[in-house]
């Protein structure tokens, strides 16, 4: 099933800065799996009076959308995409090259993240609280008895009415010992929430997990007084300060506190503990995976600008778009981006690489111009140097291969499929066979 969504945009003047407030109808959420095509989600209604950021579509039926402090309109012509040079990710910020998996690790590692960390997603605050499980039900007959089903629920801080996040997990009935597991940051829960292969998952003798991601965060402007972050906020503080985390931050942080439970957790094998996350949970995907290392590896799908996709490659959405639409999602830093795309310190490439030498799949889909397929696979090759000091396989190819083929054969994986804005069980069968290879 296709859901739908849609997203309206009023824009208010705040802190001098013109910072659009997006408000998000979850009303009709999307799956996880099977959410709606590109080409009718992206919102965006107006800001000031009478100017609306949506232009519809272009002939081909990509979004066409309007920034307004750049006057930026979408992108979808090769030959209109300017030149761009990448930061090297192999040279540290003073300079010097990086020639050694010594020094990616205790230098131009944490340099990268740092930058993420101020400049785009947000650091998380110290005072972010500490989670405590509990599990709450056990199934022992789960999917027709072929998986123990239990749910966990974690509340975050010590007030009696803390936020809660709900864990569900699903490991394979006959299994023995701990197993590997897939745990999915979801649009939504129950069985919608269910990856299409659960059935394959579970008879290779691994589990999955599932968390809805609005339980650890609201996905709305002006709700930093609730989920974690509001947890956090001093008494009068309105959102977090201008380095500190914005909800994909937030997401990440409720993705490590699930590492924590599962590592107590005897049916699991928390070393082999893979991340699933879809458009801007793929987005948290990756960022959760660059902050905690004990990701065993990631699946990132149709995860789009500010996730996979090369930033400086002006396609489909852009920094301006995201800044305006999204600005909770990232930390206030973001903003000084806006129409300076090629000054940001970082972009995609150095995303996907802080999660080496661990394994990453990306995907995209046709009919998602608006993610830039494209600069999701230029990006992932434009890591493979990482990769490669790390002693790690790179993509393999460095043009794109036919539709429909997944290119997995080294420790980053690639799949282009025919069709939308959606984790496609096409996808799904290629990340298992990916994922396959470490998951022995
Ligand atoms: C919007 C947004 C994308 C995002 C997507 C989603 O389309 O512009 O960046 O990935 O929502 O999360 O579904």
């Amino acid at each position: 099933m296709i859901g739908s969504r849609e997203m309206t945009t009023d824009m208010r003047a705040r802190h001098g800065w013109v910072v659009a407030a997006a408000v998000l109808t979850m009303g009709l959420v999307v799956a996880a799996q099977q959410p709606p095509p590109a080409t009718t989600t992206q919102g965006g209604r107006s800001s000031g009076p009478g100017r609306s950021t949506n232009l519809g579509n272009d002939p081909k039926g990509n979004p066409l959308r309007l920034a307004l402090e750049t006057g930026h309109v979408s992108n979808y012509d090769e030959s209109k995409v300017k030149p761009y040079t990448l930061p090297d990710p192999l040279v540290t910020t003073s300079g010097k090259p990086v020639r050694s998996a010594e020094v990616w690790v205790h230098q131009r590692r944490p340099e990268i993240l740092k930058l993420y960390e101020t400049d785009i997603y947000g650091r998380i605050p110290a005072s972010a609280p500490k989670v405590q499980w509990q599990v709450t039900g056990t199934d022992p007959s789960a999917r027709d008895g072929a998986a123990i089903r239990k749910t966990i629920v974690g509340k975050m801080g010590d007030a009696a009415d803390a936020p809660q996040m709900t864990l569900t997990l699903y490991t394979p009935a006959p299994a023995k010992g701990p197993v590997p597991v897939i745990l999915l940051v979801n649009f939504r829960g129950g069985a919608d929430g269910d990856p299409p292969v659960a059935a394959d998952i579970l008879s290779r003798g691994w589990g999955y997990a599932t968390v809805v991601y609005q339980d650890i965060q609201p996905d709305r402007i002006n709700t930093f007084d609730r989920g974690v972050i509001g947890v956090t906020l001093r008494p009068g503080q309105q959102q977090p300060g201008p380095e500190e985390w914005g909800t994909i931050s937030a997401w990440a942080w409720g993705v490590s506190r699930i590492l924590d439970y599962l590592a107590t957790d005897r049916a699991v094998d928390a070393t082999r503990v893979a991340l699933f996350g879809h458009s801007r949970l793929g987005k948290t995907a990756l960022w959760a995976s660059a902050l905690d290392d004990r990701i065993a590896a990631v699946y990132a799908s149709c995860s789009g600008e500010m996730g996979a996709a090369l930033a400086r490659r002006d396609w489909g959405e852009t920094v301006d778009d995201m800044a305006q639409n999204f600005p909770f999602w990232f930390s206030t830093t973001f903003q000084k981006y806006v129409g300076r795309w090629n000054d940001m310190p970082v972009d995609a490439h150095m995303l996907i690489a802080l999660s080496a030498p661990r394994p990453v799949f990306i995907t995209g889909g046709t009919a998602d111009q608006w993610a830039d397929p494209k600069g999701e696979f230029l990006a992932e090759v434009a890591a493979g140097p990482v990769y490669r000091l790390l002693g790690k396989k790179d993509l393999g190819v460095t043009e794109l291969p036919p539709l429909d083929t997944p290119v997995i054969d080294g420790d980053l994986g690639w799949h282009y499929h025919t069709g939308p804005h959606a984790a496609t069980e096409a996808d799904w069968k290629a990340f298992l066979s990916f994922v396959g290879k470490y998951f022995k």
